[in-house]
């Protein structure tokens, strides 16, 4: 089942709540929050006080994609400030096993992202360990750029993984998601949809989040 993850990343965050709304009412189900920390990413955003009004703001689930360093440092302030999912870069934990577990002790749903320049392929030991496998489709950081072309193949090898282990986690894109790339996405077998500026970068989420979905589940019953 395709679904909407719209990225507050491009959103008003003066006007958060409201953003958030539209971009429910258009479809989105899942709220997308980018956490960066200006060392991971070469750019900073928010952290667990946004997220802790977030919760209070939306009864969608929050996922929480954290572009940081020592990640483990922080996850049990984003378990208390009322994060569902939580997902950490391979590129960024040096245990990454124990990462995945701390974030389920603290009840949450972990996840973990692979940069564009990271194999699939590394992570295969861990995936019975995860809720979801985030595929960055451009270098994370900033919204509004080009999506990567060779993620289509990251996530048909994910396809291909998930059915040979038996597996059950969900596959989510990040990066470069809009009208023109969703129905290839979709095609290769992505169905947590990310979308940032697609979403809020003309000010209408609503409308352009109804219209993104619709065009995605379009692809996906072809
Ligand atoms: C980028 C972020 C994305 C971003 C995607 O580092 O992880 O979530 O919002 O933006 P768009 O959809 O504009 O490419
Ligand atoms: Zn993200």
């Amino acid at each position: 089942m395709v679904e909407l993850l719209p990225s507050i990343l491009s959103a008003d965050f003066a006007h958060l709540a409201d953003d958030v709304a539209a971009a429910e009412r258009g479809g989105g189900t899942t709220i997308h929050v980018d956490i960066m920390d200006g060392h991971f990413v070469p750019n900073i955003t928010i952290g667990p006080p946004v997220v802790k009004c977030l919760r209070r703001a939306t009864k969608l689930p929050l996922d929480c994609h954290l572009m940081i360093e020592n990640p483990d440092e922080f996850i049990p302030a984003f378990a208390d400030a009322g994060a569902d999912w939580v997902s950490v870069h391979y590129e960024a934990c040096r245990h990454l096993h124990r990462t995945l577990q701390l974030i389920a002790h603290h009840g949450m749903k972990p996840g973990v992202v692979l940069n564009p320049a990271t194999r699939v392929n590394f992570i295969k030991d861990i995936l019975p360990m995860v809720h979801h496998v985030l595929i960055m489709s451009v270098n994370p950081g900033f919204g509004g750029q080009e999506f990567i072309p060779f993620s289509l193949d990251k996530i048909r090898r994910l396809v291909e993984l998930r059915q040979e282990l038996g597996l059950a986690f969900r596959i989510e894109v990040d990066g470069g998601v809009a009208h023109d790339t969703v129905a290839q996405i979709v095609q290769a077998g992505a169905e947590l949809l990310v979308a940032g500026n697609a979403v809020f970068g003309a000010g209408e989420p609503e409308r352009d989040a109804r219209a993104l979905l619709a065009a995605a589940r379009a692809a996906a019953s072809e």
